[in-house]
């Protein structure tokens, strides 16, 4: 089982990839799982129809194509997932290379609310391109207040 691990925020540092390392320590502990990480800032990706220099979406298709699962991290942006993840989907090919695999999907926001908008939104763009969206996703409101400055978790509750 190969789970790529796919962070939608392209911030230097970003409490979205803060988030995501939790949940690869713990895939990382069932030796049966292959846990890749795609960081989506190091990907040069054009619009479709674009002609651009340097262009990575053969190879991240190639990446995408080659894991069974995958777990989807975004912040919200203006009330929805962010523009380099929606570019991700765009540019991976159609049919999507994640049709028919799961996906698990985690949003982090400093509102009170949560990530629930943009979470609501991926989901049905993942459940469009036929993907298995798993029914319970993981929304985490203030998200300033549960990690420190270097990324450690410093929520009680966890
Ligand atoms: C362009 C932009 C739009 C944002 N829109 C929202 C929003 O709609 N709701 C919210 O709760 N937080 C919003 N935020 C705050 C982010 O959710 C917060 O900064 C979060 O930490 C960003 O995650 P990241 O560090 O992984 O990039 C926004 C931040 C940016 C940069």
């Amino acid at each position: 089982m190969k789970i790529a691990v796919i962070n939608g925020s392209v911030q230097p540092k970003n409490y979205t990839g803060y988030t995501l390392k939790i949940i690869k320590d713990e895939l990382k502990k069932n030796s049966n799982i292959e846990v890749i990480e795609i960081n989506l800032k190091e990907f040069n990706l054009p619009f479709p129809g674009e002609a651009i220099d340097n262009d990575d979406s053969p190879k991240l298709q190639s990446l995408l194509k080659s894991c069974d699962a995958f777990i989807l991290g975004t912040p919200e942006y203006n009330g929805t997932f962010t523009a380099k993840l929606k570019l991700m989907i765009e540019t991976s090919g159609y049919p999507s290379p994640m049709k028919g695999k799961p996906i698990g999907l985690i949003g982090v926001a400093s509102g009170v609310l949560g990530a629930v908008k943009s979470l609501e939104h991926l989901r049905s763009v993942t459940a469009h391109i036929g993907a298995f969206t798993l029914p319970r996703v993981v929304s985490i409101a203030e998200i300033e207040k549960k990690f420190d400055d270097e990324g450690n978790c410093i929520d009680g509750e966890v």
